[in-house]
């Protein structure tokens, strides 16, 4: 009865999960809050709420303000959740009752671990949750005596702020907090009156290496981002960037960002058909040596690499004005670490997805066509065609078939210019031998040059 039930379900679940999204829905933000739930460690909690199929109602909410998440990990939803509860939940006809048990965990303000009410003991918030059907709808948030924070009456913030993001945070908790309507929709059907849904405390883990209590993980993991946006990491340009803020305690050199950027230029040449691309990174030390260095202080970036017929219909007109190659190169740069897959799946999920750029302070859209990612709209539009040519957690580089050009520069502006000008003259031919000459100067000096045939 039980694999009936689920059999079902998973067919309902396929048909929605294979709807596409509203086409007309407007983008979700890469670094939304959504997202990096949906990419983050609570994976039971994502796979919930996209079971839930709540992804619109929270897109809708963080388009108006900033939310909270309390996110049970997967340990609450797995093991500590009374199995009879979560089957209940997981059967079609109680999609309500998951739905609002999982609104329950969300506050539509935004409350980091800074903000949490009660400095003083003895005091308290009370915030309203997205579950507007329950009566009883609010959270209690308390500071107790030992300092704990907690949620819920029950709840421990074990990794307060543990995903923070400009529209919101991820606070994560060891429990599932139950309201009161869920729990009694769920007595009802069992026709029993007294149950509670949540098992007691779960007991203590003891490590069995060293047979002590282990200790709560740290709440900020190791290798975690730096804190500053990363253009206050870059060197200023024209139109580029800001003048950077001098960096706290200035470049961390934990990666070495120069032999990673190194790295990937030459996967590129070795991949084939970007050799165009490479070459002009190479051409652009300036722009290397930046990436180089942003990589080196912690950033992640990813790079939608334009393949050589793509660049080949580049005009000569486009590439003509100063600093154009830069200015193209870098609306190519996410100062995000996405992966084919990371990026399929969010399109997939939330239908239209922008991404930022280093490109100041344009972003490029992605969105799901014809099983794959497309980006950017309209002609200058290109299509992931090689997926993760390079990954190595901090740089990973993606192979597109067109060269994308900010949507607001189609109209007005110089390089609207572009626009009106005679389409595809092929400049690749042309200025490969000087290219190459200074690409194999470029590498000689970084002691690559012999693994270059083309350079003989
Ligand atoms: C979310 O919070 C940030 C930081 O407090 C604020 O700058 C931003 O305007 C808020 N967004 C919305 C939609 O309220
Ligand atoms: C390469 O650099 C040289 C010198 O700065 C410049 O004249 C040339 O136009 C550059 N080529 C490309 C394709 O950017």
């Amino acid at each position: 009865m039980d694999s009936q039930i689920y059999g079902a379900f998973g067919i309902l679940f396929l048909i929605f999960h294979l709807t596409p999204p509203a086409a007309t829905s407007a983008p979700i933000n890469s670094n939304s809050v959504l997202v990096a739930l949906l990419d983050s460690h609570y994976t039971e909690l994502s796979e919930l709420v996209e079971k839930a199929l709540l992804l619109q109602t929270l897109e809708e909410a963080v388009s108006h303000h900033n939310i909270t998440i309390f996110a049970p990990n997967n340990e609450a939803l797995e093991r500590q959740l009374d199995p009879e509860f979560k089957r209940f939940l997981l059967q079609p006809g109680n999609l309500k009752s998951l739905q609002n048990l999982l609104l329950f965990h969300v506050i539509p303000y935004r409350v980091g671990s800074e903000d949490w009410p009660g400095e003083g003991s003895g005091s308290e918030g009370h915030y309203e949750t997205l579950c507007n059907e329950e009566n009883e709808n609010h959270l209690r948030l308390v500071r107790e005596n030992s300092g704990q924070k907690v949620v819920g009456g029950s709840a421990i913030l074990a990794r307060p702020d543990d995903v923070v993001r400009h529209d919101g945070l991820i606070h994560g908790i060891e429990r599932v907090l139950v309201p009161r309507l869920v729990q009694e929709e769920f007595n009802r059907r069992r026709s029993l009156t007294s149950i509670a849904a949540v098992l007691p405390e779960g007991a203590p883990v003891v490590d069995p290496r060293t047979n002590r209590l282990k200790k709560p993980v740290a709440p900020v993991p190791v290798g975690a981002p730096p804190v500053l946006p990363v253009y206050d990491a870059m060197a200023p340009g024209p139109s580029l960037a800001p003048a950077p803020a001098p960096g706290p305690g200035g470049p961390r050199h934990h990666f070495d960002g120069a032999s990673q950027v190194k790295d990937f230029i030459q996967t590129l040449l070795h991949y084939g058909g970007y050799n165009e691309l490479a070459d002009i990174l190479v051409n652009l030390t300036a722009l290397a040596t930046e990436m180089g260095k942003l990589v080196s202080e912690g950033y992640v970036l990813t790079v939608l690499a334009p393949n050589d017929e793509a660049m080949a219909k580049l005009t000569a007109d486009q590439l003509s004005e100063p600093g154009a190659s830069e200015q193209i190169i870098y609306y190519h740069l996410i100062p995000e670490y996405q992966t084919e897959e990371s990026m399929y799946n969010s399109v997939r999920r939330f239908g239209k997805v922008q991404y930022d750029t280093l490109r100041l302070p344009h972003k490029v859209v992605a969105e799901e066509a014809d099983g794959s990612v497309k980006f950017g709209s309209g002609e200058e539009s290109g299509y992931l065609f090689d997926p993760d040519i390079y990954t190595d957690g901090r740089i990973s580089v993606q192979g597109i078939d067109g060269v994308l050009f900010p949507v607001e520069e189609a109209v007005g502006t110089p390089a609207g210019k572009v626009a009106q000008l005679p389409p595809a003259k092929v400049v690749a031919k042309q200025n490969r031998g000087k290219l190459l000459e200074v690409a194999c100067s470029i590498l000689g000096a970084f002691g690559k040059h012999s693994q270059f045939t083309s350079c003989h």
